[in-house]
This record gives structure tokens, C-alpha cells and sequence, in this order.
């Protein structure tokens, strides 16, 4: 009988197993001690040729062989399997110290800021916020202005017409007429931020869509010397104390008389440079004293009440305020551009 060679064949295979480092490895041993071409397998040929007892004895020794040798694969396998597992977790391992990717943010857009600003000083003034339609009637942007269908005034202001009567407001003045017709006949004291559109071609100071912010007051007794006041309070809360305004006649339709207002340059100081094109003041809003025609045609008694109104254009003041050299950096929403306003945490 082979006993003793079966022990061998045992004891053989139980050292590779012990000695095997990875499942390819163990897939070999199992193969050589296993399959049906192993030696363990081809013992089994000999059974035939043995008597009945010696067959009994011999085959339930080669079956405990195989079972153990098998069960000691199937063990070693289980580990190895652990293992692998371990290195390839340990290997994959992802790194959450790593920090995070950031979303880059810019600042909050200058033309904001800026108009907020400019809220905040009328509001301090005890100004009202109103608002009006950006599609607007040409009734309330022209006609009760004191503007006329054949008004020559209509040319410089051309803009998006929806219809024969409905345009794209080109300023914020009918919001003064809109007011005027709900306040009918009391006083007024309000400002009023928007968008406005004119149809211009596009360049570093001109832009088909912009924003102003009107004022309108009207009451007993209001006078010119009001509105200087108002506009140089204006001036120097936003562009520094140090600065003057001076009023230049101008001309709209719908205020008589009508001022231009420009504050002295920051840059020279009132001296004048390139920045001023040499006159020492810089060009900031329009003005003047509300035309009789205007409150009359609102509702408003001209003999008892008188007003001023102005309109500031946001992206100019925007502009002088940063040194901004193009009105169109508004409008791009370019991160760098705004990073520069960004504020410090
Ligand atoms: N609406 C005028 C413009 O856009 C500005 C203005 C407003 C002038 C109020 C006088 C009074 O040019």
C-alpha cells in the first residue's frame, strides 16, 4: 500500500500552501495536488487492483488527503484574498486632507455698488424709492414731458419702439409724470433707479442699455438754490468732501431753466489735465427747475407748487468714482474685472 506516499504527497502540498504568497500561486498548488492529472488523482487508478478491504481503506485515506489538502487551500485562500484586499485598499486609499477645489468668486459688480451708494445718500435725504415700467407708453416718456410728437428734442433720443406707442423708456423721467398722476396734486420727494435704453452704437461711453436714477420734488417755495444744494450734498458725500459743483445752463424740455452740473476733477483738482479735457470739472447729471407746462399737464397748480428734478447717470458716476475706462466692463461680467471689487474678508 501507498499510505506512506500519500503522507508525502500531503505533506508536500500542506508546505506549498504554507509557503504560497498569492492566489496565482495557489491556483498552481491546486492544480498540482489536485487535478485530475496529479499525482494524489492518479493513485486512484491503483484502487481497481487492490482487494475489497485494502480499496475501503486506501480510498477513504486518498479522499481524507484530498479533503484536507483542500481545505487548507480554500483557508489560505480566504487569507491570501484578505490580504490582497487590504494592499489594494491601502494602495487606492483617497486622500481627504487634500483640500478642496474653490469656486472663484468676483465682487459685487461696481454698478451696484455704486447705485446703492446713491440710494443710501437720497434715502439719508428722506427720499422715497419709486419705480416705473422699463416698456414704457410714449405718453409717459414724451408726451407729458413736454416732449410732442414733432418735438425736434425726440431726435436725441431714439430708442427700441415696440409699437407706433410703446418704446423702451430712454430715461427715467416718466416716472416723474408716473408720480405726478398718483400723488395727485400733493407733495413729492422721490428718486427713482432704473435701467434705460437709447439706440446708440456701442463704444467706451456709449451703450445701448445704461441706468440712471431720477429725482423729483415738488412743494410750495421750491426754488433753484434747493436743487444746488441737494446735488452738491450729493457730490461731496460721493465723490469727497473736497469737491465743488458748478451748474452750466443746459437744455431739456422738460425743466426751465435747466442745468447741466459738473463736480471740479478729482485728478487736477479743478486745475485742469486730459481727464477734464482742461476746464477742471467733469460733466455728472442733468437738471432743473420742473417746467410749469410739466405740472400742469400732471395735474399740479404751477402758480402754488414748483419742483426740481435731475437725472444722474449710474454707470458715469460708476466710472469717475473707480477710474473705469469703458462702460461695456458693466455689462461682461468679467471675473477679473469684478475681483477688483471684491471686498477684503
Ligand atoms: N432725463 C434727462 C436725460 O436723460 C435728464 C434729466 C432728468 C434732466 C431730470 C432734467 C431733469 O437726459
Amino acid at each position: 500500500m501507498e499510505l506512506n506516499k500519500l503522507k508525502e504527497i500531503e505533506q508536500s502540498a500542506l508546505e506549498d500552501i504554507k509557503n504560497a504568497s498569492n492566489s496565482d500561486e495557489l491556483t498552481n498548488i491546486r492544480n498540482k495536488y489536485l487535478a485530475k492529472k496529479s499525482e494524489l488523482m492518479s493513485l486512484m487508478s491503483l484502487l481497481g487492483t487492490l482487494s475489497l478491504e485494502d480499496r475501503k481503506t486506501f480510498g477513504a485515506a486518498i479522499n481524507e488527503t484530498r479533503n484536507h489538502i483542500s481545505s487548507n487551500l480554500e483557508n489560505k485562500f480566504n487569507e491570501i484574498k484578505e490580504l490582497e484586499l487590504n494592499k489594494k485598499l491601502e494602495e487606492e486609499r483617497i486622500d481627504i486632507t487634500l483640500p478642496g477645489r474653490n469656486m472663484e468668486t468676483g465682487g459685487k459688480n461696481p454698478f451696484f455698488v455704486v447705485r446703492d451708494e446713491i440710494i443710501d445718500i437720497f434715502i439719508g435725504m428722506g427720499y422715497e424709492v419709486a419705480d416705473g415700467p422699463e416698456v414704457e407708453q410714449d405718453h409717459y416718456n414724451f408726451e407729458l414731458l413736454n416732449i410732442p410728437k414733432d418735438h425736434p428734442a425726440r431726435d436725441m433720443q431714439d430708442t427700441f419702439y415696440i409699437s407706433e406707442n410703446i418704446l423702451l423708456r430712454t430715461h427715467t423721467s416718466p416716472v416723474q409724470a408716473r408720480t405726478m398722476e398718483k400723488k395727485q396734486g400733493k407733495p413729492i420727494k422721490i428718486i427713482c433707479p432704473g435701467k434705460t435704453f437709447r439706440r446708440d452704437d456701442d463704444d467706451a461711453t456709449h451703450s445701448h442699455q445704461f441706468a440712471q436714477i431720477e429725482g423729483l420734488v415738488i412743494d410750495k417755495n421750491i426754488n433753484i438754490g434747493h436743487l444746488k444744494a441737494t446735488l452738491e450734498l450729493f457730490a461731496k458725500k460721493m465723490f469727497g468732501e473736497k469737491r465743488e459743483i458748478r451748474l452750466r445752463p443746459s437744455y431739456f424740455p422738460f425743466t426751465e431753466p435747466s442745468v447741466e452740473v459738473d463736480i471740479t476733477c478729482a485728478n487736477c483738482g479743478g486745475k485742469g489735465c486730459s481727464i477734464c479735457k482742461d476746464t477742471g470739472y467733469i460733466e455728472i447729471l442733468g437738471g432743473g427747475m420742473v417746467h410749469p407746462n410739466v405740472l400742469k399737464m400732471n395735474g399740479y397748480d404751477s402758480e402754488e407748487y414748483s419742483g426740481f428734478a435731475f437725472g444722474i447717470g449710474i454707470e458715469r458716476v460708476a466710472m469717475l468714482r473707480y477710474g473705469i475706462d469703458d462702460i461695456r466692463k458693466f455689462y461682461t461680467d468679467d471675473v477679473r474685472f469684478l475681483h477688483q471689487f471684491k471686498k477684503k474678508a
